[in-house]
């Protein structure tokens, strides 16, 4: 059997970790966030307010038109989903987002495409572009990849997701479904619209994309963001990560200020060296029917997705009453369709 001196899906990962540090603070001096194409979106924090509403607004206009009449927009256009880790709710909703406006995807996984070989992350983006790809989505496990992408590519890329960095339209349509359930009606955002609004994310913010997108978007609409988990996933440095932001420990506590409650999963495929008691974690910030009554009986329950029954949460807590993970898969939809018809159109849909 013929040996694998490299294991290719690495290599980009390399060629990046040699400039991106692992650290809750987003790597902006090393990585650019900025995009450098119209269109792209790297990150939540290169998105005015005013572009936030503007993605809200055509998310909403997008749903309500007529499909035919939306299938117009990007018709035979070519979009390339290049996803070198798992994701079942991105990819899908991109996907399904791109076809509803019409536009030819093909999806590039590590798994079945000659990343597998050894190419670089710079050479199968060079290879889409020479196909005819249009614009990139890229799901990536290291910080900084999609601005790499962009950067060689010269095409507009949106980011689903780069290593612990960020995701930025994950933060885009959790903003969306608090909004559907706080201010039913608002299409447009400002520094006040989360006034009186805090947002409790539990777990494991250290390794978290999401999180690191939402500390860096809610706070700018007047949002009280709390960090709530073990020292071992959740460093003091966090608060840095931007204004708005503080950590409670006490889950208990945390909860009792939430009108919104955030969890996450523990990302077992990031935590190598780290020595993390599951048993103990789930006795400490497991969310339960029992504490959610207790202490938050009004809270709204979100999570990103996956959901590991029975660990950050529990199942009747994922299916109960205040649960609104299924509302956030559905809003995905409607805000990548925004931000696909936006890549497409210079940002200017
Ligand atoms: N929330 C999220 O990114 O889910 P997937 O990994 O399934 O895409």
């Amino acid at each position: 059997m013929p040996t694998k001196a490299t294991p290719p899906a690495r290599e980009p990962a390399r060629e990046i970790a040699r400039r991106a540090p692992v650290s809750i603070k987003a790597p902006t001096a090393i990585v650019s966030t900025s995009p450098l194409v119209a269109g792209s979106v790297l990150s939540i924090a290169s998105l005015t307010l005013d572009d936030v509403s503007a993605i809200l607004a055509l998310a909403s206009k997008l749903e309500k038109e007529d499909p035919l009449k939306r299938a117009d927009r990007l018709a035979k256009r070519r979009i390339a989903l290049l996803f070198y880790e798992a994701s079942t709710r991105t990819r899908t909703s991109f996907e399904l987002a791109a076809k509803g406006l019409g536009a030819d995807t093909t999806l590039v996984s590590s798994l079945s495409s000659s990343i597998e070989k050894g190419e670089t992350l710079k050479d199968t983006g060079l290879t889409l572009r020479a196909l005819g790809a249009e614009a990139i989505i890229l799901r990536h496990p290291s910080s900084g990849s999609a601005s790499l992408l962009e950067r060689e590519t010269g095409l507009p890329v949106l980011n689903a997701g780069d290593g612990m960095h960020e995701h930025p339209s994950q933060a885009l349509l959790d903003l969306r479904t608090i909004l559907a359930h706080l201010r039913s009606s608002a299409q447009t955002v400002a520094a006040d619209t989360l006034a009186g609004v805090t947002v409790t994310i539990v777990g494991d913010i250290l390794h978290s994309r999401v999180a690191r997108s939402n500390m860096l978007l809610l706070p700018r609409l007047g949002a009280k963001v709390i960090l709530c988990g073990p020292p071992a996933l959740l460093p003091e440095l966090a608060i840095t990560a931007g204004p708005g932001i503080s950590i409670e420990r006490d889950f208990a506590k945390a909860l009792a200020q939430s009108t919104v409650v955030m969890m996450l999963r523990i990302q077992a495929e990031r935590l190598a060296g780290l020595q993390l008691d599951l048993e103990e974690y789930k006795a400490n910030y497991q969310l339960t029917e029992t504490l959610l009554a207790k202490h938050a009986p009004e809270a709204l329950v979100m999570h990103p997705g996956p959901i590991v029954r029975g660990l950050e949460l529990t199942g009747e807590v994922a299916d109960g009453p205040k649960s609104l993970i299924l509302e956030q898969v559905h809003h995905g939809v409607a805000i990548r369709m925004a931000l696909v018809l936006r890549a497409l159109t210079g940002g200017r849909p």
